[in-house]
C-alpha cells in the first residue's frame, strides 16, 4: 500500500509552529539546534515539544546504541543497492528502514550517502551508490520515498563533493561549476525535487575555499533557493566549527552534542550581532517542521500515522531479495559438458568444496558510521549447507585468511564482560559469544556511565590443541591481559591519528604468544579502561581479545584447500577485502585483494575447471585470474542473509539480477582517476565531468568491465527500438524511447534495458565550448519475461540528458541537434539505435535552472 501524506508543507503547520516559536526565548531556541548528546536534540516540554533522535544510515537502523544488544535488520551495501538498479527495490529497503526506524524510536535516518564514485580508491565506495548521477539520483529518491513513506526522515548526505576520505574534514575540493552541477550535485538536485527530503546532512570539506557547513551560497542559495529545498540541514558530526559561519550559512543544526558551536554560543552570537534573531528563528522554524512531520510536537499532525503506514515487511525477507538481486554475474562460461558453469546443477553434484576464510566469515557490511549489529548473518557456509541437497558433500577449507586481525575469542572460551564501578562494585554482567564489547551511545541497561570505571572481559579457556596460542587487544585507553596467571601487557594502546570515528573502530591491534597445553584450563582476563575521546556523556567502550590456536603453515593451508578443490566437482572460492581495506575514515592503498587469495585462486583454478569465484566486495578489486575461472559472482557486502542468497542464485532458485553500477577496472593503474591525496589542503577534481565510464571512454582504456555489465540465466534479443519526440510545451522530457526485448533463454528472466545518449552532430557543443562524453545513461528499465515471450520498456527522456550546465549564465543549457540513442546491456554492449532529434521546446526567454 503506498502511503499518502496529507499537506506537509511548512504552510499547513504553519500555525502550530509559530506558536511553538513564540513561546521560546532566545536561549531555549540556541539550545534547541545543538545536539544534546551524540544522536538527539533536546525535548521542549514547553512546547509540547519531544526529543528528536537520530541515526545512521544506511544499510541498517542502528538506534542510539551501538551495541549487538540491541540489533538490526542488516541490508546489503549502497552498491549493491545500486547494482539492482531498481528504483522500486530501494523503495522498499528504506520503509523496511523507516520501520526499524520506529521500532528503535528513530525519527530521522542519517542516510542515504549519495557521494560519486569518483575513484575505486574512495574509502567510502562501498556506500555510495555508483558514478553515475542518473542512476545514483534514481536510487536514492526512492530510497528516500520509502524512508519517508513509513513517517521517518532522513538526511541525504554529504552535501556535496564528499567524495573521498583522506584529510576529509579540512580537504578543499576544487571543482568547477559544470562538474559540480552535472554530477556531484544532480543526485542531490533529483532527490531534492522529485523526493523532498526532510533533512540534507553537510559535509566535512570545503569546496572552493569554503566550509560546506558554511557555504550560504550552495545551501541557502541552491538547496532551498534554486530547488526549494524546505528540510532542515544537519551538520556532520563535528563539521560545524564557526557559529555564525554555520548559522549564517544554513547549517540549522550542530551535532553532536553538548559541546557544539550552538546552544550557549549562538544565543551568545545573537547578543553580539553576528546572527540575526530572525536567522535562529528561520532554523528553529525548519526543526520544529522536521519535528511535526515526524510527530513529536504535540497538536500537529505527524506525515503518516495509523493505518496510512506502510504494510509490515519482512526484514529478513527484504535484505535477501536486495541481495540476490544485487548479485552481478560477471563472467559464466561453458564447463567441460557445454553448459555454463552456473547455476550448479545440485543433482548432478556429489562433491563440492568451499573455499576461502570468507566462506565462514564472509563480510556482510563496510566500515565506519555505516556499521549495524545485524541480528544474524548466515555465512555462505551455513546458506549453502541449508540448500544443497543432502546427499551433495560439502567440503571446507580456508586456503588463505587475508584479515590482519585475530578473530574474537569464542566457541569454547565462553567470555563475559563486566562493568565495574568506581567503588569496585559490580554494574552489571554480560556473558558474550565473542569476546569483543562494544557499548557505543549508551551502556547496557541504563547504567549511569558517570559511575563506570573499567570493564574486564575474561572467561576460563581449554586449549583444545597445544602449542603457540596468539592473543590480542583492540581498542584504545589502558589495558592488562593475564593470561594463566601470567601478565602478558599492561600499559595503553593510542589512537592512531586525529580523527576519532577511525581512532575508536580502527586502533592498532597489539599481539601476544604464549605457550598451552592441550586440555588444561587457563584464565583469560582483560581488564580495560576505555579512553574517553568525546566530551560529554558520550559513552564509547569498544574493545575485544583476540585469539589463534596454534595453526597450519599458510602453505599447508593453501595446499589442503587445493587438494579439496581437486577432489571436488566445483569448486567455490570466496574471496573477499577486509575491515582494513574498506572503511570510512581513508582511503585505500591499493585495489588488490588482500593476502594471498589471488594465490589461493589461481591453484584452485588450476587443479579444477569448474572454479566459481564469489567476490565478497564493496567497491572493485583487481582480478587476474577473472579469465582463468568458470564463474565470477560479485555479491558486495551483502548484509545479514548473504549465504541464503548466495545459495539461492548458485543453485539457479534465483537468477544474479546486478549490473555494475561502477566501472570494474583490470589494474588500478589503469583508473582514469586515482588522486585523492590533497596538495596544501587542495584536491582539484582536474578530470571535470569525466569520472567513471564517461572518462574509460575518452581516455581509451580497457576496464575489467563495463559499466552495466551482468549476465544471467537467460538470454535476450533486442528486437527493435524506437523514439517518440515530446510534444509537451513544458519541455521536461525529450520524449520516449521503446525498446522491445526476447527472452531467447529456457528460463524466465529480468533484463535491465540500459539506454545511452551521443551527439551525432558534435556542432552544438563546439559552438557552446564544452567537451561532453561519448555517451552517457540518460534512462533504464526492467524487463521480465518468460522464456520465448518479448516485452516492450519505454523509457522516458529527460530534457536534461541533452542539457550542459554553463556557467557564464549561471543555468542550463539545451544544446539543439541530432543525437542517438542506443540501449543495450550494458555500456559496452549497445543492441538498438535510434535517432533523436532534439529542439527547444521551451518558449524562449525561460530558462529553466
Ligand atoms: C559520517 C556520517 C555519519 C556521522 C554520524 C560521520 O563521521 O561522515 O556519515 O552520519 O558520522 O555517525
Amino acid at each position: 500500500m503506498a502511503a499518502v501524506p496529507h499537506d506537509i508543507s511548512y504552510a499547513a503547520y504553519a500555525d502550530r509552529i509559530e506558536s511553538a516559536l513564540a513561546a521560546l526565548d532566545l536561549d531555549t531556541k540556541a539550545r534547541l539546534l545543538a545536539g544534546q548528546d551524540g544522536w538527539s536534540l533536546p525535548a521542549v516540554p514547553e512546547i509540547g515539544l519531544a526529543s528528536l533522535v537520530m541515526s545512521d544510515g544506511p544499510v541498517g537502523v542502528r538506534g542510539v546504541r551501538w551495541s549487538p544488544e540491541d540489533p538490526s535488520v542488516l541490508l546489503p551495501s549502497p552498491t549493491a543497492l545500486a547494482a539492482t538498479w531498481d528504483p522500486e527495490l530501494a523503495r522498499t529497503a528504506g520503509r523496511l528502514l523507516a520501520q526499524e526506524a520506529r521500532r528503535k524510536g528513530v525519527h530521522v535516518l542519517l542516510a542515504p550517502t549519495v557521494n560519486m564514485h569518483r575513484t575505486p580508491v574512495g574509502g567510502r565506495h562501498f556506500e555510495c551508490y555508483s558514478e553515475d548521477p542518473l542512476l545514483t539520483g534514481a536510487i536514492g529518491t526512492d530510497y528516500v520515498r520509502g524512508v519517508q513513506d513509513g513517517g521517518v526522515g532522513t538526511t541525504v548526505k554529504h552535501w556535496v563533493a564528499n567524495d573521498s576520505e583522506t584529510d576529509r574534514f579540512t580537504v578543499d575540493v576544487r571543482a568547477d561549476a559544470r562538474a559540480l552541477r552535472e554530477i556531484y550535485m544532480a543526485p542531490f538536485e533529483r532527490i531534492v525535487t522529485e523526493a523532498a527530503p526532510w533533512g540534507i546532512m553537510s559535509a566535512y570539506n570545503r569546496v572552493n575555499g569554503l566550509t560546506m557547513t558554511e557555504h550560504d551560497a550552495y545551501q541557502n542559495g541552491v538547496l532551498r533557493g534554486e530547488w526549494g529545498f524546505d528540510g532542515y540541514i544537519v551538520s556532520d558530526w563535528t563539521a560545524a566549527r564557526d557559529t555564525a559561519g554555520c548559522a549564517n550559512g544554513g547549517t540549522d543544526v550542530a551535532m553532536p552534542g553538548p559541546n557544539t558551536v550552538y546552544g550557549e554560543k549562538l544565543a551568545a552570537a545573537v547578543r553580539e550581532g553576528t546572527v540575526a534573531e530572525e536567522t535562529v528563528d528561520a532554523m528553529v522554524r525548519r526543526v520544529l517542521l522536521l519535528a511535526a512531520r515526524v510527530g513529536i510536537l504535540d497538536g500537529a499532525p505527524p506525515a503518516v500515522s495509523g493505518d496510512r503506514l506502510p504494510d509490515r515487511l519482512d526484514g529478513a525477507a527484504v535484505s535477501r531479495t536486495i541481495a540476490r538481486r544485487s548479485f552481478v554475474l560477471l563472467r559464466n562460461e561453458p564447463g567441460p559438458d557445454g553448459t555454463s558453469a552456473l547455476p550448479l546443477n545440485s543433482r548432478a553434484l556429489r562433491k563440492v568444496a568451499l573455499i576461502g576464510a570468507a566462506a565462514d566469515k564472509a563480510r556482510v557490511l563496510g566500515g565506519g558510521s555505516a556499521t549495524v549489529c545485524p541480528e544474524h548473518v548466515i555465512s555462505p557456509v551455513e546458506g549453502l549447507r541449508a540448500a544443497l541437497p543432502e546427499n551433495v558433500e560439502l567440503v571446507c577449507a580456508r586456503g588463505a585468511d587475508p584479515s590482519t586481525k585475530l578473530h574474537p575469542a569464542g566457541g569454547n572460551f565462553s567470555p563475559r564482560a563486566t562493568m565495574v564501578g568506581t567503588d569496585d562494585e559490580v554494574l552489571g554482567t554480560y556473558p558474550l559469544t565473542e569476546a569483543q564489547v562494544q557499548w557505543v551511545g549508551e551502556l547496557p541497561d541504563g547504567i549511569d556511565s558517570s559511575k563506570l570505571d573499567h570493564v574486564e572481559l575474561g572467561g576460563v579457556y581449554t586449549p583444545s590443541v597445544g602449542g603457540t596460542h596468539a592473543f590480542s587487544l583492540t581498542g584504545v585507553g589502558d589495558f592488562e591481559l593475564t593470561v594463566g596467571g601470567t601478565t602478558l601487557f599492561r600499559g595503553k594502546n593510542v589512537p592512531p591519528g586525529d580523527d576519532p570515528f577511525v581512532a575508536l573502530s580502527g586502533a592498532e591491534e597489539l599481539r601476544f604468544d604464549i605457550e598451552l597445553n592441550a586440555g588444561e584450563q587457563v584464565e583469560v582476563r582483560v581488564r580495560h579502561v576505555p579512553l574517553k575521546m568525546f566530551d560529554g556523556p558520550m559513552v564509547w567502550v569498544q574493545f575485544g581479545l583476540g585469539h589463534a590456536e596454534p595453526s597450519d603453515s599458510p602453505d599447508a593451508e593453501l595446499d589442503q584447500a587445493v587438494a579439496a578443490a581437486a577432489a571436488a566437482d566445483v569448486a567455490i572460492v570466496v574471496v573477499a577485502t577486509t575491515e582494513d581495506v574498506e572503511s570510512e575514515g581513508f582511503d585505500r592503498e591499493s585495489l588488490e585483494l588482500p593476502g594471498r587469495q589471488n594465490e589461493l585462486v589461481a591453484r584452485v583454478a588450476a587443479v579444477n575447471p569448474h572454479t566459481v569465484v564469489v567476490v565478497n566486495a564493496g567497491s572493485p578489486v583487481e582480478m587476474e585470474w577473472a579469465d582463468d575461472v568458470a564463474a565470477v559472482l560479485l555479491t558486495w557486502f551483502p548484509g545479514q542473509e548473504c549465504g541464503a542468497a548466495l545459495a539461492d542464485v548458485l543453485l539457479g532458485a534465483h537468477e544474479p539480477g546486478g549490473r555494475l553500477p561502477t566501472t570494474w577496472p583490470a589494474r588500478k593503474e589503469d583508473c582514469p582517476v586515482l588522486r585523492v591525496t590533497p596538495t596544501d589542503g587542495a584536491l582539484a577534481y582536474e578530470e571535470g565531468v569525466f569520472i567513471g565510464y564517461r572518462a574509460w571512454e575518452r581516455t581509451g582504456a580497457e576496464p575489467r568491465y563495463w559499466f552495466g555489465h551482468g549476465l544471467g540465466y537467460t538470454t535476450w534479443e533486442y528486437v527493435a527500438g524506437d523514439f517518440v519526440p515530446s510534444d509537451d510545451p513544458d519541455g521536461e522530457l525529450l520524449g520516449a524511447l521503446t525498446v522491445d526485448v526476447r527472452n531467447t533463454g529456457h528460463r524466465p528472466g529480468r533484463e535491465v534495458v540500459q539506454a545511452y545518449l551521443s551527439a551525432a552532430d558534435q556542432a552544438p557543443a563546439q559552438e557552446a565550448d564544452v567537451e561532453r562524453p561519448v555517451r552517457w545513461l540518460v534512462g533504464f528499465a526492467p524487463a521480465e519475461a518468460g522464456p520465448g515471450e518479448t516485452v516492450r520498456v519505454t523509457i522516458p527522456v529527460p530534457r536534461r540528458a541533452a542539457e550542459v550546465w554553463n556557467a557564464d549564465n549561471d543555468a542550463w543549457q539545451l544544446l539543439p541537434g541530432q543525437y542517438a540513442i542506443e540501449a543495450g546491456r550494458s555500456l559496452a554492449d549497445r543492441r538498438v539505435q535510434v535517432t533523436v532529434p532534439v529542439h527547444d521546446l521551451r518558449p524562449a526567454g525561460e530558462p529553466m535552472r
